[in-house]
């Protein structure tokens, strides 16, 4: 391999670069991870994830990329056979799809042109048609990173609830937590699914999911 001289720069959509300033608060000794630093240090993120989030109920922390958090949060709160309702609004909606399909999950793929945002009317008038209640889950993407949209969540929401329809409600924001406006709680979200390299602007291998009580119910 030739040497290549300077700084690399990388220039995809993500990983981002980590600024100069957590690089530095990165670079230290290791601490021993069964020890009591390390039970103080996890209390303190665990908590303070929260507030990225806005939300007040449990943030989990998983060592995977992104898509280890999708697929948590759609293992420990669906079972093989449920529905789910997702809307095509690009590449990522597109992978949800693929990993739902393959964990056994029967997916209701509203289709999307990937230039506008998930559809809170066709969201809420699929899920009213859905009389008997075999939707179990509406997933959708917050911003697409490959095309750059951003879905109204909070109408989203409305809509569900225009309906009434009992369905968990979870949301990838892996490119958007940190860097656009997000809210976990006050848009009634189920649950949230983060990752540490995009917004959050660290190296990748973090994902996280911020669970609502109704989200823990169902993963029992
Ligand atoms: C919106 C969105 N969802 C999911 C993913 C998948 O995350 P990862 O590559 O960390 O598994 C990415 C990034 O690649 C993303 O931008």
């Amino acid at each position: 391999m030739s040497f290549k001289s300077g700084r690399h720069f990388l220039q995809i959509p993500g990983p981002t670069n980590v600024p100069d300033r957590i690089l530095r608060a990165i670079d230290q000794p290791t601490i021993d991870h069964r020890g009591p630093a390390f039970k103080d240090l996890g209390h303190e993120v665990l908590d303070g994830l929260k507030s990225v989030f806005k939300a007040s109920g449990p943030v989990i922390i998983y060592p995977a990329s992104g898509s280890g958090a999708w697929e948590a949060a759609l293992v420990n709160t669906l079972s093989p056979g449920d529905r789910v309702l997702l809307f095509e609004t690009g590449h990522f909606a597109t992978l949800w799809r693929a990993i739902a399909e393959r964990l056994g999950l029967e997916v209701d793929f509203l289709p999307g042109d990937w230039r506008h945002g998930a559809d809170p009317d066709a969201i809420g008038a699929r899920l009213a048609d859905d009389t008997g209640h075999r939707i179990k889950a509406v997933c959708v993407v917050h911003n697409e990173t490959s095309t750059g949209i951003t879905s109204r969540i909070a109408d989203i929401r409305r809509a569900m609830d225009a309906c009434d329809h009992p369905a968990l409600f979870m949301v990838d924001t892996i490119s958007s937590l940190a860097s656009i406006d997000y809210r976990h709680d006050e848009w009634g979200v189920d649950v949230t699914v983060g990752g540490s390299q995009k917004g959050l602007m660290m190296p990748p291998g973090l994902s996280f999911n911020a669970v609502s009580d109704k989200a823990l119910a169902a993963s029992k």
